[in-house]
């Protein structure tokens, strides 16, 4: 049994919606658990003489943050689509002409595994030095059997090699592969009967997303893909209402689905049906700032039906080339009116359960020990400024990680 004692810390356990905060408090890490925590005056005798102390020096200690969406893995740059936008053409233009998601793919394929895995790791590399211990992320840019389950495979070595947890989402309904072109029904009965069931036999998918838009796929299209998920006991989130309304948050909520992400369209009866599902709304000013779009996600009506919100990079090459966490902490606040703590509660507790992580996300005994020290005293600090790195240590599954 190895005990480690952290103390003079103030701790935000992320319990309720105020933080849960203790004010000079103690936390004991067992191996990679939390078994204590708690004010310092409460601090039970037997780990009082525990000789690993660190003194927080008066810091503020939260779970590690969790980016709940990302697309780390691709290959290629899509600087030149940056460009043709300040050009005036738009995301779709660029999209129908076939570059946007399809010139990722291309770069993606011809890229081999260890190529990948080294873009990857520098990608993940940066979320974790900001205070990252969990990290989904998604397939979708190889849209054939080989580069799905390369991008896979990747992500799945980044858990083996990283201080980090790593959810893997299929995403292989993303776009239509130009092989496929004008035959979008074959391609998702190719994903349903032979890519998903491959991949998930190689023991490569903890979830299941389609991208549910005008230039993605239809509501019909994804409902083929997530009665497969099912039927293959996988859960379920969705790309919806990004650009138009396509009820795709009721879909999602129809299956219990984890999250519904992007959500700028998302209509009343979405909320009202993700709301009774349980189903989180992950929300990401990254790609809103930077495809520039006007109309916001309904923030005030998800509040007050009380659905859990929670904030991710969407880390990807063509809508947020954004790996930067505490970033989306001050535009979710900036861009999204969202409050200090509602913003901290969605890279922590609501993104732990927009992965289905029950381990992660809060800091109550039992739990994996992800936990980040920060030089601040208050959260919102962690909120309002960035580019600074207030990251004091971190720990992941209890080990502490060496920035
Ligand atoms: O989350 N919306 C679809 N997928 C990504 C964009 C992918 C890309 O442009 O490469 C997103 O915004
Ligand atoms: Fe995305």
């Amino acid at each position: 049994m190895s005990l480690t004692l952290v103390r003079n810390i103030n701790v935000a356990t992320m319990t309720n919606p105020e933080l849960g905060i203790i004010l000079n408090a103690a936390v004991v890490l067992d191996d990679d658990k939390i078994a204590w925590v708690g004010s310092v005056n409460d601090l039970p005798a037997t780990y009082q003489q525990i000789e690993t102390r660190i003194d927080g020096e008066g810091g503020l200690l939260t779970p590690g943050l969790i980016d709940c969406h990302t697309h780390l893995v691709w290959a290629g740059s899509r600087a030149n689509e940056f460009s043709q936008r300040l050009h005036g053409a738009s995301y779709e233009d660029i999209a129908k002409q076939g570059g946007g998601i399809i010139s990722t793919v291309k770069a993606t394929r011809a890229a081999s595994e260890d190529e990948l895995y080294e873009l990857a790791r520098e990608r993940a590399c940066t979320l974790i030095t900001q205070g990252v211990t969990q990290i989904e992320i998604k397939s979708g840019y190889g849209l054939d059997m080989q580069t799905e389950l390369k991008q896979l495979r990747v992500a799945r070595r980044l858990e083996q090699t990283l201080p980090v947890s790593i959810r893997t989402t299929f995403l292989a309904a993303h776009a239509l592969p130009p092989e496929y072109k004008g035959r979008a029904d074959d391609y998702i009965d190719f994903v349903c009967d032979q890519v998903l069931p491959a991949a998930h036999a190689e023991n490569l998918v903890d979830a299941v997303d389609v991208f549910c838009e005008r230039i993605g796929f239809s509501r019909e299209q994804t409902e083929r893909v997530f009665s497969k998920a099912k039927q293959l006991g996988l859960p379920v989130k969705l790309h919806a209402e990004q650009l138009s309304d396509q009820d795709g948050a009721a879909l999602v909520a129809d299956y219990q689905g984890l999250s519904a992400d992007h959500l700028e369209y998302l209509s009343d009866s979405g909320i009202q049906r993700m709301k009774e599902a349980g189903t989180v709304a992950v929300l990401l000013p990254g790609a809103f700032y930077f495809l520039r779009e006007t109309k916001l996600p309904p923030i005030e009506s998800l509040r007050r039906a009380g659905v859990p919100i929670a904030i991710a990079t969407d880390a990807n090459p063509g809508s947020s080339p954004i790996h930067n966490l505490p970033l989306m902490l001050n535009m979710a606040c900036t861009l999204f009116r969202l409050t200090p703590e509602e913003a901290l509660a969605g890279v922590t507790s609501h993104a732990a359960t927009a992965l289905g992580s029950a381990q992660q996300g809060t800091i109550e005994v039992g739990k994996q020990a992800d936990l980040a020290l920060w030089k601040v005293r208050a959260p919102a600090e962690l909120c309002y400024q960035f580019g600074v790195n207030p990251l004091q240590k971190l720990w992941q599954a209890g080990t502490e990680v060496t920035p």
